[in-house]
């Protein structure tokens, strides 16, 4: 069965793409949704729209994007509105933001995978450049890194993964943009993995189609001829500062590197053998599913081959700038705690298209 490039739920310019790389069972989901959908539509079939000429289809399909909004309530159960939502168009229903963090908290605790979706939610925002004022061309996020050509990129391996994880969060919940969904589920790792609580808000629109995902290599390196320079030169670009470059990098805390995604670290360690979740990988620190300043503490005392430094993590007690604020984390988590919830959430905005402009708060 063909998928119409403009899909059926509610969000769903983004369901063809998806079902190039999804499981068998995730696209048999994702094709049952379509027909339902398809049933409660009161938009063409897409072979109604085969059989018309090119002119009709385009009108027709300008309507469906015009009727998005009251397909909408068509589709979703009632018990996930709230009266705001079903009035006003916000890009993501504040009410199913609400239940799906609780399904993410529940996809963290069986899985453990919330390194993952940490580097899912930066690598969404970090290719945001501030010298580019259309959107949604300027990169950030937007949910580009939903689309095949752009998890290709290089440092985005390994990256579909999380996405898989999202997958039937996004399915249930239509009405929540991805945009919002990886911000979500990366602020609620950091949350649920015992970080900060980070200032966070909702309402990002999603862009439409591949074409709009951002062009390869705005992401930084791991290891560049001159680490520090790499670093200002990418972040600068995003806008952020030396602090927030270092807080940033604090999110080393979690997770691991492998070699066969990135092409850093070993295959795997003596804390990473076992797991939790897929085993293997270097971890940069020894509870790397703990969100804590260990990171800082660990990288400048560098004794353990068994812990990752990557050049970029090395160059943070190097550079005289950037020394400053790791030697305050390494000696003061409620200062990292305090700076990292900030430059997250300011992360968290770069590039993004509000609506409502003033975003969604949870609480
Ligand atoms: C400063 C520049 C940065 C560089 C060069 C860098 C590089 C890398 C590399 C090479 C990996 C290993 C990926 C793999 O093999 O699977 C990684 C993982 C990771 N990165 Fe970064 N990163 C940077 C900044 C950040 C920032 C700003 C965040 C979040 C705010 C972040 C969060 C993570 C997390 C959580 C992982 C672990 C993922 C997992 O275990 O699956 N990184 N990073």
């Amino acid at each position: 069965m063909e998928l119409s490039p403009f899909g059926y739920s509610p969000h769903s310019s983004s369901a063809a793409p998806m079902a190039s790389f999804l499981s068998g069972a995730a696209t048999s989901r994702l094709l049952a949704r379509t027909s339902t959908a398809a049933r409660l539509s009161i938009s063409p079939s897409p072979s109604s729209l085969r059989s018309l000429g090119s002119s009709s289809a385009s009108s027709l399909l300008q309507s469906r994007l015009l009727l998005r909004q009251r397909r909408t309530s068509l589709h979703v159960p009632s018990v996930f509105y709230s009266g705001i939502a079903s009035t006003k168009c916000a890009a993501s229903a504040p009410e199913q933001l609400k239940i799906a963090k609780e399904d993410i908290k529940e996809l963290l605790k069986t899985t453990f995978c919330h390194p993952i979706l940490v580097r899912l939610g930066w690598h969404d925002a970090g290719t945001y450049n501030k010298n580019i004022e259309e959107w949604p061309r300027r990169g950030g996020a937007n949910g580009s890194l939903r689309f095949e050509i752009e998890l290709k990129h290089a440092a985005n391996a390994g990256l579909v993964n999380a996405l898989k994880l999202l997958q039937p969060i996004k399915d249930k919940y239509s009405s929540v943009t991805y945009a919002d969904l990886f911000q979500l589920a990366s602020a609620t790792a950091v949350e649920e993995a015992g970080g900060p609580k980070i200032p966070m808000k909702y309402g990002r629109v999603d862009v439409s189609g591949p074409e709009e995902c951002p062009e390869e290599g705005r992401l930084p390196d791991a290891g560049p001829p001159s680490p520090a320079n790499h670093l200002r030169d990418v972040f600068y670009r995003m806008g952020l500062n030396d602090k927030e470059i270092v807080a940033l990098s604090g999110a080393h805390t979690l997770g691991r590197s492998r070699p066969d995604r990135s092409g850093w670290g070993k295959p795997e360690t003596k804390y990473t053998k076992d797991g939790p979740g897929a085993p293997g990988g270097h971890s940069w620190t020894v509870k790397w599913l703990k969100f804590d300043n260990s990171y800082f503490k660990d990288i400048k005392e560098k004794r353990d081959e068994d812990l990752l430094v990557l050049p970029t993590d090395a160059v943070l007690f190097d550079d005289p700038s950037f020394k400053v604020y790791a030697e305050k984390y390494a000696a003061d988590q409620e200062a990292f705690f305090k700076d990292y919830s900030d430059a997250h959430a300011k992360l968290s905005n770069l590039g993004a298209k509000f609506d409502p402009p003033e975003g969604i708060a949870l609480d």
